[in-house]
């Protein structure tokens, strides 16, 4: 079952990207604001290993992390939620995948691949602030599980049911975080209320 953040700021930030007159360097802020809290929810329950601690006092226990962080952006509106994951996790690895919608088919294309190689312990975090169809997201998971990825996690900002339902019915064993679950899917495969496209709007594209 998805998690949804339950947060004031994050849906004081969610107006903000939703609002049509936020200009990109606002937009990219906020969105990055928005990460930090979707980074820190995913990587919650990540594996760790325990080790002994010497503090100034006495010997203690603690934690490390098992394996490696991966975080994947699908480019391009991916990107904007990687800085937060760099700076919890300073020794992240990160991998990229280019993943264009096709607007008429709303199948997606791979134009881009470059994933580091992933361990047994490692998690996969792959990021996309839109969820609408899920054609993105399962095309991502599909490529990191078939290089060897089984702990994986996906986090989007604005999620539509039918994004949310392909991902979890093709990938019961995903992990799914989002921000906010919107209403539907509209004619054009775009999320209504959502925030038009995000790519576009975050590279000052429009
Ligand atoms: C957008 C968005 C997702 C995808 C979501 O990317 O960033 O990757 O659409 O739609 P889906 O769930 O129906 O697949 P787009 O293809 O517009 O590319 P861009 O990020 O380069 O703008
Ligand atoms: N991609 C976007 O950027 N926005 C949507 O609403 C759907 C797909």
């Amino acid at each position: 079952m998805a998690a949804i953040l339950d947060h004031t700021l994050v849906r004081c930030d969610i107006t903000t990207i939703r609002d049509k007159d936020t200009p990109p360097a606002l937009f990219r802020a906020a969105l990055d604001r928005i990460g930090y809290h979707l980074a820190v929810e995913a990587l919650r329950s990540v594996p760790t290993s325990s080790v002994r601690v010497q503090t100034p006092l006495q010997e203690t226990g603690g934690d490390v992390l098992k394996g490696k962080i991966i975080v994947v952006p699908i480019l391009r509106a991916g990107l904007t939620l990687l800085q937060p994951f760099i700076h919890l996790v300073p020794n992240v690895a990160i991998g990229y995948l280019g993943m264009k919608r096709n607007e008429e088919t709303l199948q997606p294309y791979e134009y881009y691949a470059n994933i580091p190689s992933i361990g047994t312990d490692d998690t996969v975090v792959i990021v996309d602030p839109m969820l609408a169809t899920g054609g993105s997201m399962c095309a991502a998971i599909e490529y990191v599980r078939h290089h060897h990825a089984s702990n994986i996690i996906t986090v989007s900002v604005i999620a539509a049911p039918e994004g949310i339902h392909a991902v979890e019915n093709a990938f019961p064993d995903v992990r799914v975080i989002c921000a906010t679950l919107d209403e539907k899917l509209n004619e054009h495969g775009y999320i209504v209320p959502g925030l038009g496209d995000a790519g576009d709007r975050a590279h000052g594209t429009l």
